[in-house]
């Protein structure tokens, strides 16, 4: 059964996938992320909005940008914030993951942020809980990463608002990317020119990516591109480990290095979800190179979550019945 993402009262409720959300929701969340932006050298964004309510952090996998940016999102909107250490928590005991839910929703918990390893986790916890509880998926399997998605749309919309003219080569481990898949479903519903998912045949998805083009040759998936977006292999992820490429291989194959950038368009943007292996997936020359975007990537990713945790609580309030 799929889950309304949106309230009746045409507020974001939850945050679970990008699949379903249409444009003018995504906009939204951008046009509320830009308002957050401050100069660089500039204080960051505060605001009090989120006083009095409370955002629990479950990341049930490693993380460092999602993680640390939801927290300080939350703290800069004023909200009580619980980051809950899945380590040292009752799941190591073995609760479940509802149990552990519920247990934090009894101490009026308003907004789960969720990471999990497991496809369904996210969904499954919207599902249950409390009519006014908001569930924001912060990384879920192999199948989602809406927040990302978004960053990543909003980053390419700053330098190349011209979309619809775009040639967007994504590199790397597509079949095991969450990342891959939320930047699908959010540039498709921009009218992208041509979306190609490049890297070794093992490592290209079987479906899911309605109209990209599969490529193998590195050089024919990044010639002209407007934007190139380098993904690590997910080795978390593989079942065999035998199956893993070789990373120096790997790097000699598919890495993005000066050489093969000389080969994109003449103003191409080069993107990194993070966390990069240097001299796999991307040299260090490129990564901090002129053409690199990362770390705006990662200030547009704050903002974001701010934009995503400010319009949830809308729909906490209509709920409480307190107006926004
Ligand atoms: N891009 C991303 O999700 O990074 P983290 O795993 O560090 O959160």
């Amino acid at each position: 059964m799929t889950i309304a993402q949106i309230s009746a009262h045409g507020r974001l409720r939850h945050l679970l996938t990008l699949e379903d959300l249409d444009r003018e929701h995504i906009q939204m969340i951008i046009d509320r992320a830009s308002a957050y932006l401050t100069k660089v050298g500039q204080p960051p964004a505060h605001d009090t909005i989120l006083r009095g309510m409370t955002v629990a952090n479950l990341f049930f996998e490693a993380s460092t940008r999602t993680r640390a940016s939801f927290e300080l999102a939350a703290k800069r909107l004023n909200a009580d914030v619980l980051n809950l250490d899945v380590n040292t928590s009752s799941r190591a005991k073995g609760e479940s993951v509802m149990d552990t839910i519920f247990t934090l929703q009894a101490m009026q918990i308003d907004m789960f942020v969720v990471r999990d390893a497991s496809t369904g986790v996210p969904a499954e916890i919207a599902r249950n809980v409390e009519p006014h509880v908001c569930v924001l998926n912060a990384g879920e399997s192999e199948v989602s990463h809406p927040t990302q998605g978004l960053l990543d749309l909003m980053t390419i919309l700053e330098h190349r608002p011209d979309i619809e003219n775009l040639r967007i080569a994504i590199v790397g481990d597509i079949r095991h990317s969450r990342v891959a898949r939320s930047a699908y479903h959010a540039l498709t519903k921009y009218g992208v020119k041509e979306l190609r998912l490049v890297g070794p045949p093992e490592l290209l998805p079987d479906s899911s990516f309605d109209g990209a083009k599969l490529c193998s040759d590195v050089d024919e998936g990044i010639r002209g591109a407007d934007v190139v977006m380098a993904l690590r292999i997910q080795r978390e992820r593989f079942t065999e480990l035998g199956a893993i490429p070789d990373p120096q291989e790997y790097a000699r194959r598919y890495g993005l290095t000066p050489e093969r950038l000389a080969i994109t368009a003449p103003n191409s943007i080069v993107m990194h979800p993070g966390p990069m292996n240097r001299g796999v997936e991307i040299s260090g020359e490129v990564a901090d190179g002129p053409h690199s975007v990362i770390e705006r990537q990662v200030t547009n990713g704050m903002a974001v979550r701010m934009a995503v945790l400010a319009l949830a609580h809308e729909h906490v309030r209509d709920m409480q019945g307190i107006s926004a």
